[in-house]
């Protein structure tokens, strides 16, 4: 299917880390009938319990949620889509605003990183000023990847969006030149970047754009002076909260960190996989998206808010943060004492909820790729990272641990025997950016 898949769609799926080379190339199962929990179920046939990224962390309450599920049963049976507009939207925006007592207005999305874009033309259309600063990965739009548009000729290639913040490798094709200088990089807990870039550009910066956190937790003033930079050169900080909004903290990383930002972003688990997004914000901005063009037909649909609402209904309801903490904490120290006890030099990184793996080796896409592969043999879909979510148990991640010892003692004999690569029984699995052919 994949085979036939790669003949008809440029890249064989919609979303790059979906591809198959991204994990076991020409192995990795790739798609799926059924998904329920934390297990989901290839057209094969095959049942496996998923230790990896879960839905890319769209699916927070397991898949399949019944609750969710449900609701949007419910929604579809009466009718999705009209010429008028869906209740449920005001009802969701009521719930958004009560999370967020810092804000007044929400518009609605779909998508991630559409929504970012959204918020980077409604700050645009506030300020009336171009410049954008960033960290961090935002998605697939023009302002982002304007990021990789050298803005001196004589630059021939550019890979600012290759320091940590999307892929190596990443040309800015079919991304219009003029937008060349228009987006610029920070790194994460450097502040002294963010300042450097208020002190040339403040006057014409429009947003100031960045995730209240992703694999660490912020130095102690980093986030206070990033509000206080915004404030002063009078540019919008807007928090995506895409992939870690939820994850943290009821309502958003940013609340835990106490920070008010100008407008924030929330996609992904916001209806545990069904497509709902919002970009919540302080109304005097809010307002400038009235004197912008930003409409779509399919933002009126009724299925979004149905899954949202009862996607943070439960999330209120539920301890969602604490549960998915101890599971990815059992997780990676299991991993990591099983790892020192086989001599595997392997590590994990990022919030117990958001998890990363990664080994420390020069073969190290190799390693990762024969865990893979082992690992599907028994059952389990690993890739470089773990995203729990309310479905796992604890029995799952001990299940988990135990088919892992074997294959790790096999990893670490790979390493010994410097044979890694034959072991896979098929490619090595991508780093970076490439096309598929
Ligand atoms: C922080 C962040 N922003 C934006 C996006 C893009 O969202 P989407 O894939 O829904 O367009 C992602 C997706 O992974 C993300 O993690």
């Amino acid at each position: 299917m994949y085979d036939r898949a790669r003949g008809l769609i440029p890249g064989a799926t919609q979303l790059y880390g979906k591809r198959q080379e991204m994990t076991a190339p020409g192995q990795w199962p790739a798609y799926f009938t059924q998904a329920r929990g934390c297990e989901t179920v290839d057209p094969d046939g095959n049942h496996y319990i998923d230790m990896s990224m879960c839905g890319i962390g769209a699916t927070l309450l397991g898949y399949a949620d019944p609750d969710v599920t449900e609701a949007v049963i419910r929604r579809v049976r009466n009718g999705c889509m009209s010429s008028l507009n869906p209740p449920d939207e005001v009802e969701l925006a009521e719930l958004m605003m009560e999370l967020h007592p810092w804000a007044q207005m929400v518009r609605f999305g779909r998508l991630g990183g559409e929504s970012m874009t959204i918020a980077v033309r409604i700050a645009r259309a506030y300020t009336g000023r171009d410049k954008v600063a960033f960290c961090g990965y935002h998605g697939w739009h023009d302002w982002y990847l304007a990021a990789n548009i050298p803005v001196d000729p004589s630059e021939e290639t550019v890979d600012r969006l290759g320091g940590g913040h999307l892929m190596p490798g990443l040309e800015p094709a079919g991304v219009p030149s003029g937008l060349a200088g228009t987006a610029m990089p920070f790194t994460y807990n450097r502040i002294e970047e963010l300042r450097a870039i208020v002190d040339r550009h403040g006057s014409k910066l429009a947003a100031i754009v960045m995730e209240p956190t992703r694999n660490f937790d912020p130095d102690p003033g980093f986030l206070e002076e990033i509000r206080e930079l915004a404030t002063r050169c009078g540019a919008c900080l807007i928090m995506d909260e895409i992939t870690i909004g939820w994850r943290l903290w009821l309502g958003g990383a940013h609340l835990k960190y106490g920070l008010e930002p100008d407008m924030a972003v929330f996609a992904k688990t916001t209806g545990n996989g069904h497509p709902i997004s919002a970009v919540v914000g302080r109304r005097d901005i809010m307002q400038a998206a009235q004197n912008s063009f930003i409409s779509s037909a399919l933002w009126t649909e009724a299925v979004g808010p149905t899954a949202a609402l009862a996607t943070i209904r439960k999330f209120q309801r539920v301890d969602v943060r604490s549960h998915v903490a101890r599971i990815g904490e059992a997780a990676r120290q299991g991993l990591k004492e099983l790892a020192d006890r086989c001599g595997v030099p392997f590590g994990a990184t990022g919030h117990p909820a958001l998890t990363f793996y990664h080994f420390d080796h020069p073969e190290a896409a190799a390693l990762q790729t024969l865990w893979t592969v082992r690992m599907l043999d028994r059952g389990f879909l690993v890739a470089g990272g773990f995203y729990p979510t309310l479905a796992h148990e604890e029995t799952h991640v001990e299940q988990f641990l135990g088919v892992c010892e074997p294959v790790f003692q096999e990893l670490a004999e790979a390493i010994q025997k410097g044979d890694i690569e034959p072991r896979i029984g098929g490619p090595v699995k991508h780093t970076g950016f490439r096309r598929l052919v």
